[in-house]
């Protein structure tokens, strides 16, 4: 352990002297009171370090020691339900030994080393294994069987098994001998530095959507199982509403939310909800599929740089395991700003605003990790990682730095518009300048399960919206009664959309959810009533008797049917079919 001593200090970040064989991103514990760091530069003997608690009352001569190794986390049972704090301590644990004061310099473990957990194996004595082979299993919770794996970079025969029983994670619960002749023991966990990511057999393009339950996200601009997606947006506008609602709905096996620099309160919310709210498809509480990350804005601004990468190596690791994990960081932009800090105290040659000339890089690496994975092991299984940032630029500005780099890798994006948020149209995603680079991918999954005519009728209605946005413009200036029929008609359907249909309140009890088989019902409603209404016109009715008949009601409260009573929303195409044809036969007979 390398011994060197504090030369200076400068916020968050300290440079030690006599530093000499240490290596970068080495895990530093920065004087006696064992604050923890991480080396982002060295030069000569002089180590520049990062430290991830308050630096207060540090002091040039204070020793450093190295740990000789990177910023791990523990990975093993006891994730789920966990919250930590950016550097993977429980925080509640910390709480227990610090009071709500103090928390400088606690070294406590990810996981927790006394617990036993009911292991069964599945792999026996012989087997040659490798890689993400499974040796074992664990009920982690009611909801999600943990499958203890042999760690990447390691391979070989199984000489001896443990029987199934009651143990703790730091149990050998297996012995291999690798093919050099080595025996290597493994445990119920292992260690994973962050910034490293972890392998898989092969990527593929994902071809399932992640179903969400926000009709403008899965109907309009849907995130493939495996993708990535960006939600810009000035501040009040949703970001962290559209997160909380991915975490709680999401059709992801597991979810980890990464609370990044924003107020505690939101993550308060996040804390408290989770708990009590019920799983859709088990009715079990949420947090049993869940891990929080939480570095809110009261916590040290370092740490929120590990944070991002803490969770995205818990994510990897259910991912191998076979889940469909989704991520949600909130919000990438305190992550950046971290970033920028440090960097500015490095004195390095700032980029953009700012910002590291590594910015672009850095979010490039993050993003890349998501994906539709084939996992190690020897049975092909298939896992997912989706992620979702959000960025919250000053003034939701799209030409900053931080959400410029996201746009270039992540291939949805959420446009979240202040217009639209003062207008209370939530969730505010801008349906003319958001996008979904997988609605291709996906088009056999919903030829598959919502008809071969939904994709047509989603181009359709999408095309309705960008005209009714050209009509606008001319309805300001001719007014819209002088625009004929076919246009006042357009104009009316793409209000329909866009109200009885984008238009999702998340505090609505029935409303905050919706099953693609209600998204389709409900979109095939509004359409059929558009083609309906268009052939009313063709046959002489005017406009005006056609758009206030009763049946307008029924359609914008389709939102508040519940899922068991679709076919009442089935039931007012027929409503709206019979209220057209009265007032063909009345034009007709007069
Ligand atoms: N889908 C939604 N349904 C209802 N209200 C919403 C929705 N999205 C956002 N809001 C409203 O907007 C407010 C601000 O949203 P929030 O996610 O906190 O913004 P941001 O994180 O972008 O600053 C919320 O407190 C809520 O009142
Ligand atoms: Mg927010």
């Amino acid at each position: 352990m390398i011994q060197g001593t504090i030369d200076k200090i400068a916020g968050p970040l300290v440079v030690a002297d006599g530093m000499r064989d240490a290596r970068m991103f080495d895990l530093v514990y920065v004087s006696d009171y064992g604050l923890i760091g991480e080396i982002i530069e060295l030069k000569g003997e002089k180590a520049s370090i990062q430290v991830y608690e308050e630096t207060g009352g540090l002091k040039p001569g204070d020793p450093v020691r190295t740990t000789g190794e990177p910023l791990s986390v523990e990975l093993g049972p006891g994730l789920l339900t966990a919250i930590y704090d950016g550097i993977q301590r429980p925080l509640d644990e910390i709480r227990k030994e610090a009071g709500d004061w103090i928390t400088r310099g606690i070294s406590i473990r990810g996981l927790d080393h006394d617990k036993e957990w009911d292991y069964t194996p599945v792999a026996s004595v012989g087997d040659e294994v490798s890689s993400g082979v499974v040796l074992g299993e664990v009920p982690e919770t009611v909801l999600i069987t943990h499958k203890v794996m042999v760690p990447p970079g390691i391979s070989g025969k199984l000489t001896w098994v443990i029987d199934k029983g009651s143990y703790n994670v730091d149990t050998v619960v297996a012995k291999l001998e690798s093919p050099n002749g080595d025996v290597v023991e493994l445990r119920m966990f292992h260690n994973w530095p962050i910034r490293k990511s972890r392998p898989v057999a092969e990527k593929i393009a994902p071809i399932e959507p992640l179903i969400t339950g926000q009709r403008v996200v899965d109907a309009f601009f849907p995130l493939g199982k495996g993708g990535t997606a960006c939600v810009p947006g000035p501040f009040g506008s949703g970001k962290t509403v559209i997160q909380h609602q991915l975490a709680k709905w999401a059709d992801a096996e597991i979810v980890v939310y990464v609370g990044c620099g924003e107020r505690g309160n939101e993550m308060t919310d996040v804390l408290q909800e989770f708990p009590e709210l019920e799983d859709p498809k088990s009715g079990e509480p949420l947090i049993m599929r869940t891990v929080l990350v939480a570095n809110t804005s009261n916590m040290p601004v370092a740490a929120r740089e590990a944070s991002v990468y803490t969770g995205i190596t818990i994510g990897e690791y259910f991912r191998d395991m076979g889940y469909s994990v989704a991520l949600m960081a909130d919000s990438t932009s305190r992550w950046a700003e971290a970033m920028r800090e440090m960097s500015g105290r490095l004195e390095e040659m700032p980029g953009e605003e700012g910002y590291p000339a590594y910015l672009g890089t850095r979010i490039a690496e993050f993003y890349e990790r998501a994906g539709n994975v084939i996992c190690l092991g020897n049975d092909r299984r298939n896992g997912a990682l989706t992620v979702v940032g959000a960025v919250s630029p000053a003034g939701g500005d799209l030409s900053d730095p931080v959400v410029q780099a996201t746009l270039r890798v992540v291939k949805v994006f959420w446009s979240l518009q202040a217009r639209l948020a003062y207008m209370r149209h939530f969730p505010a995603i801008g349906w003319l300048d958001s996008y979904s680079l997988y609605t291709t991918n996906l088009k056999d999954y919903y030829n598959r399960e919502l008809g071969e005519d939904w994709v047509p009728m989603m181009k359709e209605a999408i095309a309705l919206l960008q005209d009714e946005a050209n009509l606008q413009e001319i309805a300001r200036l001719v007014g819209a009664e002088s625009l004929s029929p076919e246009d006042q008609l357009i104009l009316y359907t793409s209000r329909s959309l866009r109200e009885d249909f984008l238009h999702q309140n998340a505090f609505h009890e029935v409303d905050t959810y919706a099953s693609i088989t209600k998204q389709r019902i409900m979109m095939e409603v509004i359409m059929s009533t558009h083609h309906e209404m268009r052939e009313t016109l063709n046959a002489g009715v005017s406009p005006k008797e056609m758009f206030n008949l009763p049946f307008k009601e029924d359609i914008a409260r389709m939102r508040y049917i519940p899922e068991e009573r679709l076919q009442d929303i089935e039931a007012i195409k027929d409503s709206v079919r019979s209220a057209l044809t009265d007032l063909v036969e009345a034009e007709q007979s007069a």
